[in-house]
Parts: structure tokens; C-alpha cells; sequence
């Protein structure tokens, strides 16, 4: 398949470039080859390219910069995302898009995972406007798969958020200061290279909708960076934070967990437990790290 991944340098898109290369025609497109705020850079990318397949990365998600910064937010989440369903309308290309596990989070006394057709309700600026780019796709075009993924981390950092929360965690160890983290708030942190294998299974099927696809399993980000120590072998002093402590701006689901639920009933539910991939995940920066000490 002839397909372009807008975002290919961000964090998952990376991932995604490294995974279906070699089976695909990729049109690998950073921000500087398009922009998506702007329909005359979006239009030109489908026009030029012709890709039958468009998968969008782009996204605003610094959460707490949103509740600030709406405007800037609903441009990439919501109205970029409009711009790219009707290009790919015009151009008949399938589009692939990703959302997050924050459109969900008003129910504060949840302790079961979401599926896809629980009625989303979010609960800061950033969910808003994933919600409404997952409505515009959803509204304007019929061949589109949307993914709602969850504590994404992959070896190349998420270029919106300047990093991920394992190296955060490595370097705060590292530091050997006192490490607090949020003992409230639960999810499924899950590796961006699963969900590229998952991404690759699921465009060959043709079977279009809205899929949850996180790793299995939850926990609390206090008891992933517990899970990260572990299995480095690393023993700072951790501590439990409640939500609120370090006056972020934006209120975040204390629950926000989900099930692959919609990729079961096709029997293409192929993530693993979190623990396993924040494994593969702890080798994988292993090796990048040996490489990169060789060249
Ligand atoms: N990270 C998470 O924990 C998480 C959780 C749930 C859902 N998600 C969703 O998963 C998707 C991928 O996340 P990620 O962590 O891989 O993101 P990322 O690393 O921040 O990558 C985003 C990519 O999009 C590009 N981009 C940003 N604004 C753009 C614009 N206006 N026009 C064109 N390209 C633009 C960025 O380019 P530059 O590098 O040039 O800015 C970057 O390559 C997003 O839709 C996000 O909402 C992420």
C-alpha cells in the first residue's frame, strides 16, 4: 500500500516508519513537509503524493498548555483533523487516526475499562478537542480507522511532550534526588512499537471503525515508575503524590483504562501485558543506547 505518515518523526510515527517499511510504499512526512492548520499544505501533500492510505501523528498534547492554549490545540486536534478527513475524501485515501484514552474521565467512581462503546465525556481541553477531531473524521469520511491509544512511550520520545515518562523517570534516578509520582490516576502505558505491529495488522483487514489498543493490564503511574526501577535494578526514593500536588492546569481522569475490546471481536487483539513491554521496551533503549556508544 502507498502510505503517508504525517508525524513520522514524533514518537509513535517513528516506530510505525521502522515497522512497515519494508512492506509498504511509505510517504514518511515531518512538519516540514506538511502542516495540517494549513488545507492548502494538506491538500498538496495528497494531490502530489496519491497515497491511498494517510496516517495522521500530528497532534497538540501538551494536556496542561492546552487548557491555556485552545486555540493552537483545536487547530491540530480538531479542525487539522477535519482538513485531513475531507482531503482524503476528495482523494479517496483511507485515513488512519489516532486519539487517547482522555476522551473519557467524568465517571470518578469508574473502575472498569472503557470500551469503544462507552459514551466518551472528557474533562479538559485536550480530550474536547480529541473528541472532536475523532467526530470530524467519523462524520466526514467512511473509510477511516481512529485508535485510541494510552501513556504512549517509545525510544524516540514524544517530540510534543519533549521526552516520555520511563526516561523521565531514568533520569530523575539518575539525579538521586527524591522521586514523586501520582498515585492516583490509572491507565495502561503502552509501547509505541506494539501499537505500530498493531497498526500494521489492522490495515490489512479493511475493517474500518473505532479501536481501544493499549496494552493489557493497568496501573497507576506510581506503579509504572515502581515497575521501571525494578526492572533496571534502580532503588531511588520513590514516593506517592496525589493529583493536584504539583498544581498542574488541567483536571485528568482518575480512571482512564481501556479495553481492546472492538480488536478482540476480530481476533486481531495482539498487545501484551504492560510489564512485558515496558521489558522490551527497557532492551530495546539498551541496545539504541550500545549502538549509538559504537558509532
Ligand atoms: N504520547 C502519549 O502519551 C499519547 C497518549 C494518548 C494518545 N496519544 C496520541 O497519539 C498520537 C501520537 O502521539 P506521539 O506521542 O507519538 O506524538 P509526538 O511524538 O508528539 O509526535 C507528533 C508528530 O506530529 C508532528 N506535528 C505536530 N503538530 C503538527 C502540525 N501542526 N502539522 C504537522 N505535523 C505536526 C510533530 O512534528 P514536530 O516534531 O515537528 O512538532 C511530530 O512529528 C497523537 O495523536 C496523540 O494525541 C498520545
Amino acid at each position: 500500500m502507498r502510505i503517508a505518515i504525517v508525524g513520522a518523526d514524533g514518537q509513535l510515527g517513528s516506530d510505525l516508519v521502522k515497522v512497515l517499511r519494508s512492506s509498504h510504499d511509505l510517504i514518511p512526512l515531518t512538519q516540514a513537509d506538511i502542516e495540517v492548520t494549513s488545507p492548502d499544505s494538506v491538500q498538496a501533500m495528497l494531490r502530489i503524493h496519491q497515497p491511498e492510505l494517510v496516517m495522521n501523528m500530528a497532534a497538540f498534547h501538551k494536556v496542561d498548555v492546552c487548557e491555556d492554549e485552545v486555540e493552537p490545540t483545536f487547530a491540530v486536534n480538531a479542525y487539522g483533523v477535519r482538513t485531513l478527513a475531507l482531503a482524503c475524501r476528495a482523494h479517496n485515501a483511507v485515513l488512519l487516526h489516532m486519539s487517547t484514552d482522555y476522551v473519557f474521565g467524568s465517571d470518578k467512581t469508574r473502575s472498569t475499562p472503557y470500551v469503544e462503546t462507552d459514551a466518551p465525556a472528557p474533562i479538559n481541553a485536550y480530550g474536547i478537542s480529541k473528541l472532536a477531531g475523532e467526530l470530524f473524521v467519523q462524520y466526514l469520511t467512511d473509510r477511516y480507522y481512529i485508535l485510541r491509544v494510552c501513556g504512549l512511550y517509545g525510544v524516540a520520545g514524544s517530540a510534543g511532550k519533549g521526552g516520555n515518562f520511563v526516561e523521565l523517570m531514568l533520569r530523575l534516578a539518575r539525579e538521586g534526588k527524591p522521586i514523586k509520582v501520582v498515585d492516583d490516576q490509572r491507565l495502561t502505558p503502552t509501547y509505541t512499537v506494539d501499537v505500530a505491529h498493531q497498526i500494521a495488522a489492522l490495515i490489512e483487514t479493511g475493517r474500518y471503525g473505532l479501536y481501544h489498543a493499549t496494552s493489557q493490564g493497568d496501573c497507576t503511574w506510581y506503579e509504572f515508575a515502581a515497575e521501571i526501577f525494578r526492572q533496571s535494578g534502580l532503588t531511588p526514593d520513590l514516593g506517592r503524590a496525589r493529583t493536584g500536588d504539583f498544581g498542574e492546569k488541567a483536571t485528568r481522569p482518575a480512571y482512564s483504562v481501556l479495553e481492546n475490546k472492538a480488536l478482540q471481536s476480530i481476533g486481531l487483539d495482539q498487545m501484551r501485558p504492560w510489564h512485558e513491554a515496558l521489558e522490551a521496551y527497557l532492551k530495546e533503549r539498551q541496545s539504541t543506547t550500545e549502538r549509538s556508544r559504537k558509532l
